[in-house]
């Protein structure tokens, strides 16, 4: 194995070129190497590592599918109810709304004969909103829907409305959903195990808002459908952004949960909530103390432990742990920790989106966020840190990958487009290449293409709106 499992060593960029981390290192720190690369190593899974978490992500797909292991599975398989895929006869006009992370947006989609014509609004969700009262959060909802239809010259009217809402959720129905856990830093009361499309209808009533909520959504699913809308061979959803998650369509004979209807089409989108994965202690080997340290200052601890290896909202975090580990041993900033770096939090995962965009010899972005930092910005400081950065968000993207071959795997398809959206897919300059290239090593036997969702969690909830119009006549 030793040959393959090197074609996954760690990447850096020096002066524009990528560079095997261990070589680049070997050279070119004049520090103690051992402890710099200890770090790094910690960080990095070989194939082996990969193909090990790709098995035990298979297994707790089988776990959550099944009728009888499913209550103790973390990974826990909701069969969303949407069942059919747009085959681009949708038309009409719809609202659709999308509460998924610390912006909430309200939409208006024209469909027509395939064609897509979006207005959208976005609204920030402040803090207190977050972690406030559940009937405060709804109000909100409801008072931002009132204000873009009255924007939009829509006020009084009765569109059908697809409710993008990004959490665990156990469906009913297609619309109706119960919240099984709040994630993404949510702590709103009173909304766990409560049925969210009620709680949104009671509040629009409360605000006299009309209504008429045809399904409730999580998010990978708008991004397969509005994929699937596009590609007719996209049977697989993937978000990567604040947190992550998947979703594909599996065939009823195998979701032993089913309790609908068993007629044709005899398959539904599975919401994996995979975000859970390792919550059960199955990762225990591959997580660092990194990881721990990030773990204890997040409002769901020991909760959600893949997500917080994989998503946008963590990266920056677990990368300032392993800065400060380094400081720690004097192998950074001359051992001294500024105030600001000192906070939790400081360090932002979008700075690990700029820092690996730039290039240049000598890393002016990262230099710069130091500075802003107030931290000690050498040239081997800056090195360092561009190093962590890059150890980081590839561990993320071959964690993704690995839970994405097992979806492959278990569905057999031998060529097959991934719908994927995310602020960190869409805006990290690696983490596309990265998946593919570990994509062809874990499935070399499949051709699986990722497509990009312009906006699939608002799009994908009015297709899905509207494939249940359209199927239903309503
Ligand atoms: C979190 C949510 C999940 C969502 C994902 C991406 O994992 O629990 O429902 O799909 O974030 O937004």
């Amino acid at each position: 194995m030793a040959s393959r499992v090197e074609q996954f060593p760690e990447w850096i960029q020096v002066d524009g070129k990528w560079k095997r981390k261990s070589d680049h290192f070997r050279r070119n720190i004049s520090m103690e190497n051992f402890s710099v690369d200890s770090v790094l190593d910690a960080l990095h899974l070989n194939l082996d590592a990969l193909q090990d978490i790709q098995g035990r992500m298979h297994s707790d797909m089988v776990k959550g599918l099944g009728a009888a292991s499913n209550k103790a599975a973390v990974v826990k398989m909701f069969p969303t109810y949407v069942r059919s895929l747009p085959d681009g006869s949708e038309n009409g006009d719809f609202f659709a709304l999308d509460l998924g992370g610390s912006n909430f947006r309200v939409l208006l989609v024209k469909l027509r004969d395939g064609n897509v014509e979006m207005k959208s609004k976005v609204y920030k969700i402040a803090t207190e909103i977050m972690t406030g009262t559940g009937e405060n959060l709804f109000n909100y909802i409801a008072d931002c829907l009132a204000e873009f239809k009255k924007e939009q010259g829509l006020e009084g009217k009765d569109l059908p409305l697809g409710f993008t809402f990004s959490f665990p959720c156990r469906q009913n129905g297609l619309n109706s959903a119960s919240l099984v856990t709040w994630t993404k830093g949510f702590s709103a009361t009173g909304v766990v195990d409560q049925d969210v499309a009620k709680l949104l209808s009671e509040a629009c009533k409360r605000r006299n808002v009309n209504l008429d909520i045809i399904a409730v959504v999580n998010d990978t699913t708008g991004t397969l459908m509005s994929c699937a809308h596009a590609d007719s061979n996209c049977y697989v959803g993937l978000i990567i952004g604040t947190g992550t998650n998947a979703c594909y369509m599996e065939a009823l004979d195998e979701v032993e949960l089913w309790n609908g209807d068993k007629g044709e089409p005899k398959q539904t989108i599975i919401n994996m909530e995979w975000g859970a994965f390792g919550d059960d202690g199955s990762i225990e080997d591959i997580r660092t103390d990194f990881d721990r340290e990030l773990d204890k200052i997040t409002l769901n601890q020991g909760k959600q432990l893949y997500e917080k290896m994989i998503s946008g909202m963590y990266l920056g975090e677990i990368s300032r742990q392993a800065i400060l580990k380094l400081a720690k041993e004097k192998l950074l900033f001359n051992g001294v920790v500024s105030a600001e770096l000192q906070k939790p939090w400081a360090f932002e995962s979008k700075f690990l989106t700029d820092i690996e965009k730039d290039v240049s010899t000598d890393g002016l972005v990262c230099r710069e966020i130091l500075r802003q930092l107030n931290c000690r910005d050498t040239m081997e400081d800056v090195t360092v840190v561009r190093a962590i950065c890059s150890a980081v968000s590839t561990r993320a993207a071959k964690l993704v990958t690995a839970g994405l071959a097992a979806v492959i795997k278990k569905m057999g398809r031998k060529t097959l487009t991934i719908g994927v959206d995310g602020s960190l897919y869409k805006y990290h300059p690696r983490f596309h290449p990265l998946m593919d290239t570990f994509t062809r090593e874990l499935v070399p036997e499949a051709r699986v293409k990722y497509m990009l969702s312009e906006d699939g969690s608002g799009k994908g909830a009015a297709l899905i709106a509207a494939v249940a119009v359209r199927l239903t006549g309503k």
